[in-house]
């Protein structure tokens, strides 16, 4: 695995500092998020983390990956309707970049499941929190995820999804960890295959944070709470 620098706001100065405070005669007036302005002179909220987070994928390659994605999607496609599937909520960002990137008649519904706590273990149970809103039968599936881990998800997604006769049913995911898996799965349109360390960023969460960072981030394991 590569090596890459720190992400530039966590040594940004403004990120200890995330709000402007506006005092007035030694009362807070006004407190207002910060924005952070990248190299491109666009804006971006000042995420809230703490340093240590180490940069595996930048947005920049995750952009060119998803857009490669979209594209092999819309060639194998071509000419038909397809619905995408998110499984919430890590995959919203994964979802709504890539959809954008598909150049066919495309609709959206989304999955909730709950296979994690509130860290980073793997509970081994997955449970359906909410299923999809309309018919999936004759569909064209493309069921979106952030992450392919021990593949429990998926593969009782698969099942669940495959119950109801969709015309195909393919597996997208932004990121793969092959060295976790536990039920034999393979997703059909990967972006990154990584190694075996917990990311956060895209979508990807630690006990619910992280999910707003634009880069896709390794916590070392020393970060990382037996929650
Ligand atoms: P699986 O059922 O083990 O394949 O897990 C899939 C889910 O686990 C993903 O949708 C993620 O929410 C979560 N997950 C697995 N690995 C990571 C990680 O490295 N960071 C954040 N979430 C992860
Ligand atoms: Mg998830």
């Amino acid at each position: 695995m590569f090596k890459t620098p720190t992400p530039e706001y966590l040594h940004s100065e403004n990120l200890r500092n995330p709000f402007i405070c506006v005092h007035l005669r030694g009362q807070l007036l006004l407190q207002l998020p910060r924005l952070v302005f990248r190299r491109d002179n666009t804006p971006m909220a000042a995420p809230i983390i703490q340093s240590g987070l180490e940069i595996l994928y930048t947005r920049e390659q995750i952009a060119r990956r998803v857009a490669e994605m979209g594209e092999q999607i819309s060639r194998d496609f071509a000419g038909q309707k397809v619905l995408l599937i998110g499984v919430l909520k890590g995959a919203t960002i994964f979802l709504a970049d890539l959809a954008r990137c598909i150049s066919l008649d495309a609709t959206f519904d989304f999955l909730s499941v709950s296979s994690y706590g509130k860290g980073h273990q793997q509970s081994g149970e997955v449970k359906l929190l909410k299923d999809v809103d309309h018919s999936v039968e004759g569909q064209n599936i493309i069921l979106v995820e952030d992450i392919l881990d021990t593949g429990l998800t998926l593969s009782y997604l698969r099942r669940v999804l495959n119950a109801h006769q969709p015309r195909s049913l393919k597996i997208a995911a932004l990121l793969d960890k092959p060295a976790r898996r536990i039920q034999k799965i393979e997703g059909d349109y990967i972006g990154f295959t990584i190694p075996n360390k917990f990311v956060v960023g895209y979508g990807l969460d630690y006990a619910e944070r992280y999910r707003n960072l634009p880069d896709v981030c390794v916590i070392p394991p020393s970060a990382l709470g037996d929650e």
